[in-house]
């Protein structure tokens, strides 16, 4: 047994015994949880029999493994904000998955007794959805909203003898509640925080840098306490600020009078402060002690950072004083083939892919995060703009969050506002997207200003946004009028005749482009499309399709580059996710989207690179597309694209120059929107590297990049694949912590003799794990598959998968064998330790 699940187990055994050493104590509720689908009241009581019922661990999402299935939540409805006017069968709207129903969970003998003095807390980070949770048969609580994180106080339901307490939880998900997959169950993590009776509660301290300067940073820490209600005694709280170091580098202590209200309030100086930044992401911790006339009684740890954000009318966004235009994507919850249950490994990959790509802030569309990306943000340096709802009270769909608004819709924000407010990342605050209160003038602009007071009264110092896509209604109305940041959802032609109204003299693009692409394929002729469908359920990765409300890349980037008050943008989407097939609606199998920069298998598609070369401008990117594998089309127009951020380049097909072309930086804003600009691909031409006219012949494709001197700096080569020979298996990470939950995802393709990448690949690969790992998932990107994520097996897409490994508790080699008829094995070996 590993050292820290050795603490884990003598822990729980000496919790269960009663005795807690430390005036804290927090662990995780992660193994010996119970579970099923059916539903009887009597589930709730202690005396319950489950042993019967599936043993799993918690994150967990049940509906994940499946089957899809056409009658999952198949919405027959007309979806009016995408313009739909009837009724229609939206069979993959939600991921054709099994999440709808009911679900119980139980924990036995994983709470402590009773014992005066103490105080036990649960706490969900999120529970999908509608819970209602249980301990010993009676009700402790509910929170309806599943992306929120609440918490009770469950003491008095504790047994007071040495009886196993059990914790049980019913969640159930309703047909129509969601536009996308919500996924199931207990999807992140549930804590047990026990302390004193005197005691800072959950997200108990706030911590604010109200003056930062390069030689000094004025913090300062509002922090709660609970319990104190025995009189005459005296409460004193100890804070020291740790640098990253671990350098105690300022130290406060206070008493608590009658006239602080309960909360503590205290300012420090951090001299020569570092500061936390996207390129250093510096944290500090707020180490506070809580004492009862000189008895310690708690110790909380608060992380924050140290950073200035500021607005400028006319000019922009300032992180530091720093001027930062948002290069920003819009993302899903969902973690691809690991559903929504949430992975440490999986989010910090998706935030790596990301920053590589030159990305610097997530919108966490279209509600709360969880705990384990706002750290990652914070460590890794990324911005979050965190949302809260999709649906006020005008439903978007019959049972969504209208209805709880009425009751809850406070509750919820103050919970958001709370958990993450002393989160560095965290920059702004999202009330909505694109509710229909917006035209809604009566109630609309009212439910803006309660939502925006709820965030100021609760977090004065970042700005409130909200995602709007009625330009029309809103400016007119107040409805824009009310927020710190108007944020508009695509539309970016209509952003000079918004800002003419705008009191704030800023312009957020909070939703932007909805491209569609499908990895690898590529459609022929290239042009620009709005709503393609095929036969195949893709869309063209020539980066060329978007949706009837949308458009391409360049026509957002445009706009943040031309228009001075533009301030950046958050591209619909950095990952593809379940459900949203758009624009196949009713074509089933077709069930995750197509919007993705990169596939569900977290595969970059073409489109990466373009906003890499355009957002990552220190690293060199030079990227050609199409592959050069097309058999039948010898002869035929196959236009080549290079994505680059050198400003030209060369092509050569066989040698044979195709010419030089230059990104055309005469290319404006104004003037290139007209419908003959748009055919002609004229943005597209200030960022792309366009040959319309090259035509396939089987051979090398070669691309020559110059600099602004003219002088040649890069070049990339792809070559015609021949026979399929091998497999070849990539791992993101090849050492990996045995824990049981760390991952390595592994990139799985098959190359010709001399190691060209064969794009075109579709054969099934099977997965044999051994040693001290499991084999966890797979998946290849095809938005229209409907193969498990779980079976050790499946096809490629467009000549790639993904395929995830787990560590167990135990350390040594893990090796994962690919195997395929026709070509020879695969085998990579991962260190766990
Ligand atoms: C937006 C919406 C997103 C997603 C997107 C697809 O209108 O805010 O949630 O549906 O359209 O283009």
């Amino acid at each position: 047994m590993k050292r820290k699940n050795l603490l884990a187990a003598v822990l729980i055994a000496a919790i269960s015994a009663g005795v807690w050493a430390q005036n804290r104590t927090e662990y995780l509720l992660e193994k010996n949880w119970k579970f099923i689908r059916t539903d009887q009241p009597d589930q709730m009581n202690a005396a319950y029999d489950d042993s019967k019922w599936q043993s799993v661990t918690v994150p967990h999402d049940w509906a994940i493994n499946g089957p899809f299935s056409i009658n999952n939540d198949q919405q027959k409805i007309a979806i009016t904000q995408d313009g739909q006017k009837e009724a229609m069968e939206h069979a993959g709207r939600t991921g054709g998955l099994p999440f709808v129903g009911v679900g119980w969970y139980r924990n036995t003998g994983n709470l402590p007794a009773y014992q005066a003095g103490k105080r036990v807390t649960v706490l969900f980070d999120g529970a999908m959805a509608n819970s209602q949770v249980f301990i010993n048969g009676r009700k402790v609580g509910e929170w309806p909203y599943g992306y929120n994180s609440f918490h009770f106080d469950v003491t008095d339901f504790l047994n007071r003898d040495k009886t196993p307490n059990v914790l049980a939880v019913r969640l159930e998900n309703r047909p129509e509640q969601s536009r996308w997959y919500p996924g199931a169950g207990l999807y992140r993590n549930v804590h047990v925080i026990i302390t004193d009776d005197v005691h800072i509660p959950v997200w108990g301290t706030y911590v604010t840098t109200p003056v930062v300067r390069q030689d000094f940073a004025k913090v300062n820490i509002r922090t709660r306490v609970e319990g104190n209600n025995t009189p005459n005694v005296n409460y004193r709280l100890s804070t020291d600020i740790v640098n990253p170091f671990g350098v105690i580098v300022a130290k406060n202590e206070k008493q608590l009078t009658k006239f602080d209200e309960n909360e503590f309030s205290q300012d420090l100086i951090v001299e020569n402060p570092r500061l936390w930044s996207t390129t250093e992401p510096t944290l500090y911790k707020a180490m506070s002690k809580l004492y009862a006339n000189d008895r310690l009684v708690d110790e909380y740890s608060t992380t924050f950072g140290i950073r200035t954000i500021e607005i400028k009318p006319n000019d922009g966004f300032y992180l530091n004083g720093t001027k930062t235009v948002f290069q920003g994507v819009c993302n899903h919850h969902d973690l691809g083939p690991l559903g929504t249950a949430v992975n440490d490994a999986a989010i910090r990959r998706q935030v790596r892919i990301m920053k590589d790509m030159g990305v610097n802030a997530i919108r966490t569309s279209h509600n709360m995060p969880a705990p384990e990306l706002v750290r990652a943000c914070d460590e890794m340096g990324m911005m979050i703009m965190a949302e809260s709802f999709d649906e006020w009270k005008i439903p978007k769909v019959g049972n969504g969050y209208n209805l709880f608004w009425d009751k809850w819709a406070e509750k919820d924000v103050v919970n958001l506002v709370h958990h993450y407010r002393n989160n560095p990342s965290v920059v702004m605050w999202c009330v909505g997207n694109e509710v229909p209160e917006q035209g809604d003038a009566a109630n609309g602009p009212k439910r803006n200003r309660f939502l925006r007071d709820i965030c100021h009264r609760e977090d004065p110092t970042r700005p409130v946004t909200n995602g709007m896509d009625n330009s029309n209604a809103v400016i007119n109305n107040n409805f824009a009028a009310v927020l710190d940041v108007p944020g508009f959802n695509y539309r970016p032609h209509l952003y000079t005749e918004n800002y003419k109204k705008l009191p704030q003299q800023i312009i957020l693009g909070s939703e932007t482009a909805s491209t569609v692409s499908s990895r690898g394929v590529y459609k022929f002729p290239v042009e620009r499309k709005a709503m393609a469908q095929y036969d195949d359920h893709q869309s063209s990765s020539y980066d060329v399709e978007h949706c009837s409300w949308s458009n391409l890349p360049e026509d957002d980037f445009i706009q943040h580059e031309d228009l001075p008050y533009a301030i950046g943008e958050f591209v619909w989407t950095g990952f593809d996710y379940l459900g949203e097939p758009t624009p196949y609606y009713t074509n089933w199998p077709s069930h995750s989207s197509l919007f993705g920069i990169v596939d569900l298998a977290g595969i970059p598609k073409d489109r990466y690179y373009l906003y890499r070369s355009h957002w990552n401008k220190n690293e060199e990117t030079l990227h050609i597309l199409p592959h050069w594998n097309w058999k039948g089309r010898e002869g035929q127009v196959t236009p080549v694209f290079v994505y680059t951020n050198y400003p030209s380049a060369e092509l050569f097909i066989n040698g044979v120059s195709q010419g030089k072309r230059t990104k055309d930086l005469s290319i404006k804003r104004d003037g290139s929107d007209t419908d003959e600009a748009r055919k002609n691909f004229d943005r597209q031409k200030r960022y792309r590297l366009m040959w319309m006219d090259t035509k396939y012949q089987p051979g090398t494709v070669k691309v020559v990049a110059y600099d602004e001197n003219g002088k040649a700096v890069a070049e990339k080569v792809m070559k015609t694949a021949g026979q399929p020979y091998r497999i070849v298996l990539e791992a993101d990470r090849t050492s990996i912590t045995a824990d049981g939950k760390d991952i390595s995802f592994v990139n799985v393709k098959i190359v010709d003799k001399e190691g060209n990448f064969c794009p075109t690949e579709e054969r099934e690969i099977s997965f044999n794990v051994k040693g001290a790992g499991i084999f966890k998932a797979v998946a290849n990107g095809d938005p229209a598959s409907l193969e498990s994520f779980q079976a050790p097996k499946m096809k490629l897409f467009s000549g790639q998968l993904t395929a995830l490994v787990q560590s167990l508790e135990k350390g040594g080699s893990i090796t994962l064998e690919a195997t395929a008829k026709g070509v020879k094995d695969g085998k990579i070996t991962i260190e766990a330790k």
